[in-house]
């Protein structure tokens, strides 16, 4: 198909990340998506053959770097990688908040982008083309309590966007992305009842799919916003 597009998304099993493949595998893109649950990812992969789906923790450089190999041997390159897993704390003050689960978020949210871009971006550069999205957060450019770790780490995807986006060369973006406010699995933990006021991810993503893929070289380094949400 002309037009097609090759994209890597992380986290496809809920939520955005799922709701984005599945728009972007039915408008004929092709995705390699990864995360953790497994009844998920297999369903992906029998219902998308030509898609590639792996059981994949992005906080685990190695098992990245292994899954980002085999998606890679045959020589084709991404011509867009999408961060979008991530973790929230469970609400609780900063010093409420145990130390393992601080860490988790920082492995998933900071790390596992970074383990992404590493294994990823290479053969993109080498063609001196593509685009990577990590999705940051209203929380990556504002504050709110409770949910500290999580600010620090979308404050920290933020940060690390703009410098990737004057290490790349011309032709090629790093963009941070806040998605809006939408009903998953993420909100309902940090807004509860509330949560479902927000539209769900299936029609945030008729909106935010294509205007993902209309994002190139001129968006380099800038905090973008999915319009509407
Ligand atoms: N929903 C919102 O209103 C909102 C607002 C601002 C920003 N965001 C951002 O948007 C993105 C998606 O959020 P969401 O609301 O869709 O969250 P979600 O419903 O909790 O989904 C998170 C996804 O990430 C995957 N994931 C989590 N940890 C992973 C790991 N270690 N390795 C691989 N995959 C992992 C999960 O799958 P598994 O559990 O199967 O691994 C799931 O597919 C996140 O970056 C979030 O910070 C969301």
């Amino acid at each position: 198909m002309p037009g097609e597009k090759l994209v890597v998304i992380s986290g496809v099993s809920r939520g955005l990340g799922r709701a984005l493949a599945e728009a972007w595998l039915t408008q004929g893109h092709r995705v390699w998506g990864c995360g953790r649950s497994p009844e998920c990812i297999e369903e992906l992969q029998s219902r998308w053959p030509d898609s590639r789906f792996a059981m994949v923790d992005v906080a685990d450089s190695q098992a990245v770097a292994t899954w980002a190999g085999e998606c890679l041997a045959a020589g084709e390159c991404p011509d867009l990688v999408v961060n979008n897993a991530a973790l929230i704390n469970a609400n609780a003050f900063l010093w409420e908040v145990p130390v393992d689960e601080f860490s988790g978020v920082i492995d998933v949210n900071i790390k596992g982008v970074f383990h992404i871009i590493r294994n990823f971006l290479p053969p993109m550069l080498k063609r001196r083309q593509g685009v990577v999205v990590n999705f940051s957060s209203g929380w990556g450019r504002s504050t709110s309590a409770e949910v500290a770790p999580y600010c620090a780490s979308k404050w920290a995807i933020e940060g690390l966007t703009q410098a990737l986006a004057q290490e790349l060369p011309s032709g090629m973006a790093a963009i941070a992305l806040n998605p809006g406010i939408i009903h998953t699995g993420m909100l309902e933990s940090c807004f509860g009842g509330m949560a479902d006021r927000y539209p769900d991810a299936a029609t945030w993503a008729r909106r935010a799919a294509p205007f993902i893929l209309e994002l190139g070289s001129q968006h380099n380094g800038q905090p973008l916003t999915v319009p509407g949400f």
